[in-house]
């Protein structure tokens, strides 16, 4: 694993030139997605930006150029027409100021019809490294690059610890007010939201309060990348909690949970209906983001990371890591999230396969299950033996998931078993790209999204008895092409 001074990963972008090299070299991977936004160079991790605006979906990444390490974050800009099809915009926001000198991190988007708007987290750091996180905006140009205000509109609260970012702005029309969520860290080291509220998008910024969240005030060190989204009458909470272990989720310290209940913008309160709920069963899924400006008051758009903050991936050796998960609808049925794949996904698929036990490098597998067994492998070798294994536990009443069987082994040591608790498998939807796996279980109700780097030897699947299996090859989406 390559060592990474400060100055490298905090090296300032000047000119596209710096890096086409490095874009040259990586589009030859075999793991480059098909269907999937991933970094142009380096690594890209959270969403940021998710939002409709005059006929388009803008989306932004956070981004270092230079390889795959965290270091000087900038927004990276895609854009499409049906969530799909994504084309690369260029960079979407240079860390280029005071207040964000050492990185543009995650924020979010909002459009009010005519202009479009976003809020980010300056991460500014002094000379001696001391960090003050403060809440920008810009609004959106007519060439498409942002025009930032020349003053943040709130700095970080020194009564919580320099934790406190990654705003999302939500508009309440019955207040006729802004609130924006901020992500945070109290003295005592426990994640917690902060909310402000404003009359108007880009000035008259005030600290409200505390979100309060009966029954979590002790869940997790940090709660990266709040949001929320109002459907079917419910309000629905995600955030990304940290530096906390979960039952059921191995040794990972990082998580991504959601919510269910009511939003009181009067009380700054939630209150849940029930308890945290996951929001993918996979290894690497965090800081999933709701798209704003959605107008379908039944159903929230989301799309998340497939990767964890302080995990290693196989491409690192090649200078660039991560992926979005493709888009998600999702609604709500019995208090909990449904997720189905965006309905476009559709499009890309060619002539079904025969189902000959061959799995191609980018396809959709549906399956059937009429037995009460259940025993998937994905990308097994030609005899069956290895893979990436889901095999349904009618005592346990769960579904295990288990990589240990693929050549290429990572992260072993945030484990590499995961169980996901489910009555039965009924059927299964496996969108497979080149360097991730997201299935879909029990039409969405459970989905689990990983990242995966099979070799050439490992293209097979198994299916236990009774399962009916289809299988399409799908057609790329994205387009690996070099815009800076
Ligand atoms: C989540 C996160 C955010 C932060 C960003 C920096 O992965 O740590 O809280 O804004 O990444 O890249």
């Amino acid at each position: 694993m390559k060592e990474w001074t400060r100055e490298e990963r905090y090296r300032v972008l000047h000119s596209a030139d710096e890096i086409a090299e490095l874009h040259d070299r990586i589009v030859s991977s075999n793991y480059r997605q098909s269907f999937h936004v991933q970094p142009i160079t380096g690594l890209s991790s959270d969403p940021n930006g998710f939002c409709y605006h005059k006929g388009l979906w803008h989306l932004y990444y956070q981004w270092c150029p230079w390889g795959a390490v965290h270091g000087l974050k900038y927004w990276y800009h895609v854009v499409s027409e049906d969530l799909l099809h994504w084309h690369n915009a260029g960079v979407g926001m240079h860390p280029d100021t005071y207040f964000d000198n050492r990185g543009c991190h995650s924020g979010s988007a909002f459009s009010d019809g005519e202009d479009l708007y976003l809020f980010y987290t300056g991460n500014h750091r002094d000379d001696d490294w001391t960090r003050t996180p403060y809440t920008c905006a810009a609004k959106l140009g007519e060439d498409g690059k942002p025009v930032k205000l020349p003053e943040p509109l709130f700095g970080p609260r020194d009564d919580y610890s320099e934790h406190q970012r990654d705003p999302k702005i939500v508009y309440v029309p019955d207040k006729k007010k802004y609130f924006i969520f901020i992500g945070a860290q109290n003295l005592d080291l426990k994640g917690r939201a902060l909310m402000y509220q404003s009359e108007n998008l880009l000035e008259g910024w005030k600290f409200a309060g505390e979100l309060k969240v009966p029954g979590f005030e002790d869940f997790g060190g940090m709660w990266e990348c709040p949001c929320i989204v109002h459907i079917s009458g419910k309000d629905v909470l995600i955030f990304s909690p940290q530096y906390t272990k979960l039952p059921g989720r191995s040794e990972s310290t990082n998580h991504n949970v959601y919510l269910v209940g009511s939003m009181d913008y009067d009380t700054l309160t939630f209150t849940p209906d029930g308890g945290y709920q996951f929001l993918d069963f996979g290894f690497d899924f965090y800081a999933a983001q709701f798209a704003a400006n959605v107008s379908d008051p039944d159903k929230a758009i989301l799309i998340a990371w497939i990767g964890l903050p302080d995990n290693h991936y196989c491409t690192e050796p090649e200078d660039w890591e991560g992926s979005m998960t493709v888009v998600r609808e999702l609604r709500l049925k019995d208090g909990k999230l449904v997720q189905a794949p965006v309905e476009a996904i559709a499009g890309l698929r060619e002539t079904a396969l025969p189902a000959d036990g061959r799995l191609p490098g980018v396809c959709e597998l549906l399956v059937e299950n009429k037995g009460t067994e259940f025993a998937l492998t994905l990308f097994a070798k030609g005899d069956g033996a290895g893979g990436f294994t889901f095999v349904f536990d009618p005592e346990k009443k769960a579904l295990v998931a288990d990589r240990r069987g693929m050549n290429k082994r990572f992260n072993e040591s945030v484990g590499e078993v995961l169980e996901v608790p489910m009555e039965s498998v009924r059927n299964v939807r496996a969108l497979i790209d080149k360097c991730s796996v997201e299935l879909f279980f029990n039409d969405g109700e459970a989905t689990f999204t990983s990242h995966v780097y099979p070799e050439m030897n490992e293209h097979h699947f198994t299916l236990s008895v009774n399962t009916k299996v289809t299988i399409y090859p799908l057609k790329p989406s994205v387009v690996d092409d070099f815009v800076v």
